[in-house]
């Protein structure tokens, strides 16, 4: 059982069907880039965004669609697994804070630091699907190529729908989640504000099949979804928003944002059955922003 109320789930289903209809956005909505709304474009991003000067103050508080996407929390400087996480116990340890680090953590209490960093060893990925706006980091998109090349083998198929998003872009996604859904709260359950998202990271991406149900709750019973969650630990990913979770992740379940840590994290958590990386790293939940 999802954390949150059915009416929230089936409203957020329709929120995101909405989306989907008329801005060209799913739930983790794809780049705008590679799927262009006209409300988020890098050249219509919403007046209400700010990308280029982060502003520290909060905006939790604001209910209008008008509200400011600048991010309110701040990046953790010292951030690193609790003394008893099993994450102490892998053979090779990466940093929790470093925004280049597989094990970066990001979510609504950590920040990226610097807020606007931007990956240098970005790539268009061999994926099918794949197009010169859906660009993912170096180590994501070779674990990325064997999982498809694998998945098709087994008759699955997958395709890249979103992968890095700038800062920028963020901004606008997020903005545009704020028109649809009308308010910071509603947006906050399905959209990372700039800053706040992995896919500002180059390590997560967003996957789909070519069906109706790309970016909807729907997306979990199909065969690309069951396949990546059964087997995306073998290639370094874990489906980073699960249901049931979102009070620990913040965001309602997305079946197609996979995220890379690397296949000895990827494969612990799953042996271990430990569904979220603020469990397995012994940190708080971050349900909201600070
Ligand atoms: N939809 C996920 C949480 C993001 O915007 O990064
Ligand atoms: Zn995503």
């Amino acid at each position: 059982m999802d954390d949150l109320s059915l009416p929230g789930r089936r409203q957020f289903g329709r929120l995101a069907a909405a989306a989907a209809a008329l801005a060209g956005l799913g739930a983790c909505s794809p780049s705008p880039q590679a799927s262009p709304p006209a409300s988020a474009s890098s050249s219509g991003s919403p007046a209400s965004a700010s990308p280029a000067a982060p502003s520290p103050s909060p905006s939790t508080s604001a209910t209008s669609a008008t509200a400011t996407a600048a991010p309110s929390a701040t990046a953790s400087g010292t951030l690193a697994p609790a003394v008893d996480s099993p994450a102490r116990q892998l053979k090779r340890q990466f940093p929790l804070t470093d925004p280049s680090s597989p094990w970066v953590l990001v979510n609504k209490h950590h920040r990226l630091s610097p807020v606007t960093y931007q990956p240098s060893d970005l790539m268009v990925p061999a994926l099918a699907g794949a197009t010169a706006d859906t660009l993912l980091r170096k180590v994501t998109a070779a674990a990325a190529a064997s999982m498809f090349a694998d998945a098709a083998r087994a008759g699955v198929a997958m395709t890249l729908l979103s992968g890095f998003r700038s800062y920028a872009t963020q901004a606008s996604t997020y903005n545009s989640w704020l028109r649809i859904h009308g308010s910071v709260a509603g947006a906050d359950t399905a959209s990372a504000r700039p800053g706040f998202s992995e896919h500002q990271t180059g390590l997560a991406l967003d996957i789909g099949d070519g069906g109706a149900c790309e970016l909807q709750p729907c997306f979990a019973a199909s065969p690309a979804a069951v396949w990546a969650a059964a087997n995306g630990h073998r290639y370094g990913f874990i489906v980073r928003y699960l249901l049931g979770h979102d009070r620990i992740t913040g965001y309602y379940a997305e079946s197609w944002h996979l995220r890379y840590v690397g296949s000895e994290l990827a494969t612990d958590m799953v042996h271990r059955r430990i569904p979220t990386l603020e469990e397995y790293f012994g940190l708080p939940p971050a349900p909201s922003y600070l």
